[in-house]
């Protein structure tokens, strides 16, 4: 008897130790390593998405191919860019590789009431140099109100950053964040409107786009229903991603396409 609860208290202690040295750093590591808490993924199962970057290759947001010649990304990625100083990266998991295809960009429309992200309109749509013979993913439609119900669990990617204020992921990363209701999100964010933005994360955070994913693709039902905007820091608990919404925007974008 003596013995068990000995072991019991000794097994208590070392565990608590353990939570304090080295649990916690290895939980860390563990939940940031990729977007925010994501895993790796590959563009070949998901031959749609996109990056955008300088003509000297640095990858500095995400995009959605929509059509063979046309991204739909972030406003707020390329608005005051000239269309010669932007590239578009297809096919390519590692940013350190040479895989895939490089597109130049021959137009790029910024949304007209477009300001700063968190007013809305944050969308934009990139016209490129050649066809892209891929699949492409079409866009959440007006009828498409099923495609936003809260808890609905949406695919987030790209190549940002794995912590806010880190450094960005070499390699294309996925995670899946539920969607989450106006009431919720408002709570979080006074700017959030829910004619313009949809936003997405767990109560407790954890996972989350997070800088350089802007753009990029959120997706659920098949469907592009959002592009990667805003937010406060990246997966802090109570501070969802913030995107753009994707069917109130369907006929200007398509008008683009
Ligand atoms: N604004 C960021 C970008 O330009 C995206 C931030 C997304 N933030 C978030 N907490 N989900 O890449």
């Amino acid at each position: 008897m003596a013995k068990t609860l000995h072991r019991l208290i000794v097994s208590v202690v070392v565990s608590a130790l353990a939570s304090i040295f080295f649990i916690a750093p290895a939980a860390n590591a563990d939940v940031s390593p990729m977007i925010v808490g994501g895993t790796r993924a590959s563009t070949s199962t998901y031959p749609w998405v996109v990056y955008l970057a300088t003509t000297s290759g640095s990858q500095f947001c995400g995009g959605t191919l929509t059509k063979a010649n046309k991204v739909v990304t972030a406003a707020h990625c390329v608005k005051g860019r000239t269309p010669a100083s932007t590239r578009v990266v297809h096919g390519r998991d590692d940013k350190q590789s040479t895989a895939g295809t490089v597109a130049n960009v021959t137009k790029i429309w910024v949304h007209p009431s477009y300001t700063t992200a968190t007013a809305g309109y944050d969308v934009a749509v990139l016209t490129l140099d050649r066809n892209i013979s891929s699949a492409t993913l079409p866009l959440a439609t007006p009828s498409d109100t099923a495609l936003y119900t809260a808890g609905n669990s949406a695919l987030i990617l790209g190549w940002g950053t794995t912590s806010s204020g880190g450094s960005a992921s070499r390699y294309l990363l996925k995670a899946n964040v539920p969607l989450t209701s106006d009431a919720t999100c408002k709570t979080a964010y006074s700017q959030y409107s829910n004619t313009s933005m949809v936003c997405a994360g767990y109560p407790q955070g954890g996972t989350d786009t997070c800088q350089g994913d802007s753009g990029g693709p959120l997706v659920f039902g098949g469907k592009l229903i959002g592009d990667t905007s805003w937010g406060r820091g990246c997966a802090g608990a109570g501070y969802p991603g913030v995107y753009g919404r994707i069917a109130p925007y369907y006929s200007v974008i398509t008008a683009q396409l």
